[in-house]
This record gives structure tokens, C-alpha cells and sequence, in this order.
């Protein structure tokens, strides 16, 4: 229940905590366990490829709560095992602006700030102004600013340099009063109801509407969203693919490379709805990957192989997994 590839996966201990201070009372005592320690959130980015021989952590860190306002913006801050479309789902209802292109992504608040979760040409780090953190070795609380996180496509410092170093508590979002809707991503502006005035609650439902018409519901069928990251390649490899499929769609840089879909690439190597032993790939959507029932943790990872191994073929790609492996392979 607390990985949405719905995978069979035992962990020797699973924790939850409520306050922070039960979280660092929790690390003072447990100095010989910190090896195992493992902090998750929704388990909607999480692939178990074995049982777990540690300790699983969970935030139960609610509320929402202003801190800062004035009539241009609001400074909320809030709980990490919030669900994140609950929050936007209220900012939305507030008029609070800057996350309704990220509605409907599944997860909690917490994971928002480490994998900078993003969709339709927003990221959650357009609208974090810090973290706040406990330190998971020594129980101090830290905070991060926005330039501290080192954001940038689906990475942070918590996936990073300090990954399963801190467990992010509350997240500060900095939203705006005034709406500025982001219309550029793809179909977005084709796929708003005509004759209908735009507002953030309109916004937020097409973005419903597109993700549950291509991606899976992980309550019918077990899978973490996108598999995997969309490469990034320079312009001249880019070019060169170009001069071969001149429909391949990209995404042109300010650092002069070019973002290639991933999910287009796997289709085009003929992946697309197609399965290994208990995995499969998606039908609507390609980078996803999906348990067809009863997949074990391997079974997705195998098929993650195939699928690299077929885009590196034909594209001359390394594609990597956005989704974390979590567990050991023997
Ligand atoms: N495409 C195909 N075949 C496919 C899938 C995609 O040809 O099977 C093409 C589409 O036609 C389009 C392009 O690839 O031209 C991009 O597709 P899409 O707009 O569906 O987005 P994506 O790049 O595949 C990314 C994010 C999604 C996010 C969407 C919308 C990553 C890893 N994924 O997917 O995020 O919802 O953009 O912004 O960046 C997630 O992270 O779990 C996730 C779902």
C-alpha cells in the first residue's frame, strides 16, 4: 500500500511520525538502525526491487498554514505527508496561483521539494521559497533556501549530494495572488472548453482531464508516472537524430541543448502497449511503465532494461530511470 506500483515488498520496520519533535526523538534513539533509514513519501516514484532490510520512514506532517501575505502573494507553508493535490486543490479554491499546472500529480508535499516534481512548463521549484529539514543523522533542523535545493529537471541536493541525508518536513510555497496562467506546454490552450472564461479552477481541470485520459490510475493499474527522464542531448546529436526523423518533437534549451521525449522514442522502437512476463509499457502513454498484476519489482526492472537497451540501439540514447530503485538485486 505504500508503493503505487502495488509491488510485495517487507520492510524490517516502518515508521510514522506525527511532530517533528517525534522524529527527532525517534533519530536520538535509533543510533545503530541510521544505516537502514529510508524516507518516503507517497511511494509514487518508488520502484522495491527486493524487501527492504531496514527502517522505512513516513511523514504524517499536516497542516497549511500562511506565515507571510501581502496583496500581491502568499508564503504557505506546509506539512510534508500533506497529499499535493489536496493542497493545490485548496490553493486553487483560495485563489492562491502557481500550482494548478501541477494538479493531479500523485504524492505528498514532502517529495514535491526533493524531486521537483513538474508538468504542463511548471516545477514545484517556480514556486518553493525553502525547505525546512531535520537532519536524519543528527536530529538538528535545517533550512534550505530555493538556491540551497540546486533545482533543476526532476534533482536536487536531496537526491543528490545529501540524498537519505534529511527528511524534508514543511515546504514553504511562495503563490501568487494574481493569476498568470502557463498555457505553452503542448495542446494545453487547445484542450480549454471554448466560450469558457480561463480561470485557475478551469486550468486545473483540463490538466485532470489530460493526465486521466493518458496516464494510468495507479488504484486499477500499479505504476510510479513517467519511468523514466527525458534525455538531454547537445544540439549537434540533436540535429543529426533531426536529419533522421524529422517528426521527432524536442524541447529547445536556453543552454543551447535539446530535450528529447523519451516516451516518443520508446514508441518509435515499438514498445508501446506492449509486455514482458508481468510488466508492461503503457498504451497511452510510453514512459510509463505499468504491473499487469502480480509483477514483482524485478519483472518492472526488466523490462526498464529492455527498453533502454532498444532506445540506445536505435537512438544512440542512454535513457535513465526518474523513478528510485530502492533494495538490493541479490
Ligand atoms: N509522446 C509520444 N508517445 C508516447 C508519449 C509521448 O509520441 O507514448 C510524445 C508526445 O506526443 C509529445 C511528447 O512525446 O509530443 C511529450 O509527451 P507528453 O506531453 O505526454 O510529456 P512527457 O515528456 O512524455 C513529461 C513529464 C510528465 C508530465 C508531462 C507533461 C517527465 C519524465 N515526464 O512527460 O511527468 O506530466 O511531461 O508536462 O518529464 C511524471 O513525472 O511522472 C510525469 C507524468
Amino acid at each position: 500500500a505504500h508503493n503505487t506500483f502495488g509491488i510485495e515488498s517487507v520492510a524490517k520496520r516502518f515508521v510514522e511520525y506525527f511532530s517533528e519533535e517525534e522524529l527527532i526523538k525517534f533519530i536520538e534513539s535509533n543510533i545503530q538502525e541510521k544505516q537502514n533509514l529510508f524516507h518516503i513519501g507517497g511511494g509514487s516514484n518508488l520502484l522495491f526491487v527486493s524487501d527492504y532490510d531496514g527502517t522505512i520512514l513516513h511523514s504524517a506532517l499536516k497542516g497549511i498554514e500562511v506565515i507571510d501575505e501581502d496583496e500581491q502573494a502568499v508564503s504557505v507553508r506546509v506539512g510534508a505527508g500533506e497529499v499535493w493535490d489536496e493542497f493545490v486543490a485548496y490553493a486553487v479554491s483560495r485563489g492562491w496561483y502557481g500550482v494548478e499546472n501541477l494538479s493531479y500529480i500523485p504524492g505528498e508535499v514532502g517529495a514535491s521539494a526533493v524531486q521537483n516534481i513538474g508538468a504542463y512548463g511548471v516545477e514545484a521549484k517556480d514556486v518553493i521559497q525553502y525547505v525546512e529539514t531535520v537532519d536524519l543523522y543528527s536530529g538538528s533542523k535545517r533550512v534550505f533556501t530555493n538556491a540551497q535545493c540546486k533545482y533543476s529537471y526532476r534533482k536536487s541536493v536531496f537526491k543528490g549530494e545529501f540524498k537519505g541525508m534529511y527528511a524534508v518536513t514543511y515546504v514553504v510555497f511562495r503563490l501568487s495572488k494574481i493569476f498568470n496562467p502557463v498555457l505553452e506546454y503542448g495542446n494545453i490552450r487547445s484542450c480549454i472548453p471554448a466560450n469558457t472564461e480561463l480561470t485557475a479552477s478551469v486550468l486545473r481541470n483540463t490538466i485532470i482531464d489530460i493526465r486521466k485520459t493518458k496516464l494510468p490510475d495507479p488504484a486499477i493499474q500499479g505504476n510510479a508516472g513517467s519511468f523514466f527522464m527525458n534525455p538531454v542531448v547537445t544540439q549537434a546529436k540533436f540535429e543529426s537524430l533531426h536529419k533522421l526523423y524529422p517528426n521527432m518533437p524536442y524541447y529547445q534549451l536556453d543552454s543551447g541543448d535539446v530535450k528529447i521525449p523519451a516516451g516518443w522514442m520508446i514508441e518509435q522502437c515499438g514498445w508501446k502497449g506492449r509486455r514482458l512476463i508481468r510488466a508492461g509499457v503503457h498504451d497511452r502513454q510510453a514512459l510509463v511503465l505499468v504491473n499487469l498484476g502480480g509483477a514483482s519489482g524485478l519483472d518492472i526492472l526488466r523490462l526498464c532494461d529492455a527498453v533502454r537497451v532498444s532506445v540506445n540501439d536505435k537512438f544512440g540514447i542512454e535513457i535513465t530511470p526518474e523513478v528510485n530503485i530502492v533494495g538490493h538485486l541479490n
